[in-house]
C-alpha cells in the first residue's frame, strides 16, 4: 500500500473511532500529516488533559503514553508500537529515589517526565525540558534531588545556582544527544549559522549554543534566523522544515532515536483498525503519578 493509501485509511478510521492523534515532534513527517496534535513533551500533556475524544492515540514514547493515561484515566490511549520507549527513562527506579531521599531528607524530588509512572509516584513533581527551571524553581526547599538526566541537570543548575541539585542517578543520559561534536558547532559559528540545542545535550554542547530549548520552543525560535544548526534527534530538521519552509536547518544525521522510528504508517493503521497497542499504569501507582504531574501542570 501506499503512503498516500495508507493516509487516507488513518483519516477514515481517525473519524469512524473518534480518535485523536498526538504526535511527538520527532516523528516522521508522514505521521505529523495524520496528527491532530504536534509538540514537546509538556504540549503533548497539556492537550491529552483536556482531551474530549474517547481515543487517545499517542505516537511517540511510552511514557508520553502513561502520561496521557494518568492525566486524563477514562480515555483508552493507545500506542501504534507499544514497545517504544525512552532508554533515558530507565535510568531511574523508585528505589534509587528512595536511597536518595534517605540520603538527602531535606530535598524536594523532581523527576523528569522521561521517567516511569512508578518513579512519578513517588516524586514531588515531574518536569520536562520546556519547564524544568520553573518547576525546580518552584520548590521553597534548596536542595532538589533530580532524575534522571545529569544533563538537563547540570543545566538547571546553571540556571539556577541558589539550589542544590542533586543528580541520579550517575551517568543517566539520552544516548542521542550524545552524538554531537563542539567542533562541528564551531565550525558553524564562523559561518554565521545560528545553534539552538536541547539540554539533554552535554556540557560541551550547550556553551557553544546560541539558544538551549525544549523542541516546543525551538518552533517557536526557529523564526527569528535563517539558518540554524539543530542539536537535538534528527526528526526535529523535517519539523522545523515543516513549520518554516523557506528557512534552513542542518544537524547530525545520524542523532536518530530508534524507539522514536518505531511508529510507521502501518502500525497506525493497524492500531486503529484494532483499537491495539493499549497503555495503562498500575492502580496502586496511579494516584501519586497524577499528583506529581498536576503539581507539574499547575506551576506558573
Ligand atoms: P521535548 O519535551 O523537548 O520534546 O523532549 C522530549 C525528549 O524526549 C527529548 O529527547
Ligand atoms: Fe528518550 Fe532520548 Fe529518545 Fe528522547 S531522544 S525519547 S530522551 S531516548
Amino acid at each position: 500500500m501506499t503512503n498516500r493509501n495508507l493516509i487516507a485509511d488513518i483519516l477514515r478510521l481517525k473519524s469512524e473511532k473518534k480518535a485523536l492523534i498526538l504526535a511527538h515532534n520527532y516523528q516522521l513527517p508522514e505521521i505529523h500529516a495524520v496528527a491532530d496534535i504536534i509538540g514537546d513533551s509538556l504540549e503533548l500533556a497539556q492537550a491529552a488533559r483536556k482531551a474530549n475524544e474517547p481515543i487517545l492515540v499517542l505516537c511517540g514514547v511510552r511514557f508520553m503514553a502513561e502520561t496521557a493515561h494518568i492525566l486524563n484515566p477514562d480515555k483508552k490511549v493507545l500506542m501504534p508500537d507499544p514497545d517504544a520507549g525512552c532508554p533515558l527513562a530507565d535510568f531511574l527506579t523508585p528505589e534509587i529515589i528512595r536511597k536518595a531521599k534517605e540520603q538527602y531528607p531535606e530535598a524536594a524530588v523532581v523527576v523528569y517526565i522521561n521517567s516511569t509512572a512508578a518513579c512519578k509516584a513517588v516524586a514531588d513533581s515531574v518536569c520536562t525540558s520546556g519547564n524544568a527551571v520553573r518547576v525546580v524553581r518552584s520548590f521553597p526547599h534548596k536542595q532538589i534531588i533530580f532524575g534522571p538526566d545529569t544533563n538537563l541537570a547540570s543545566y538547571v543548575q546553571s540556571v539556577l545556582p541558589e539550589k542544590e541539585i542533586i543528580p541520579i542517578p550517575d551517568g543517566g543520559h539520552c544516548y542521542v544527544h550524545m552524538r554531537f561534536d563542539p567542533e562541528d558547532l564551531r565550525e558553524v559559528k564562523a559561518a554565521g549559522i545560528a545553534v539552538m540545542a536541547h539540554p539533554e545535550c552535554p556540557v560541551e554542547i550547550r556553551v557553544l549554543a546560541d539558544y538551549i530549548a525544549s523542541t516546543g520552543r525551538m518552533a517557536e525560535i526557529a523564526r527569528t534566523r535563517s539558518s540554524w544548526y539543530i542539536c537535538t534527534e534528527r526528526g526535529m530538521l523535517d519539523r522545523l522544515s515543516e513549520l518554516c519552509p523557506d528557512q534552513s536547518f542542518i544537524g547530525r544525521e545520524d542523532a536518530i532515536c530508534a524507539d522514536m522510528k518505531k511508529t510507521t504508517l502501518h502500525e497506525l493503521v493497524r492500531c486503529l483498525r484494532d483499537l491495539s497497542g493499549e497503555v495503562t499504569v498500575p492502580s496502586e501507582v496511579m494516584e501519586g503519578a497524577r499528583r506529581s504531574l498536576e503539581y507539574m501542570i499547575n506551576v506558573p
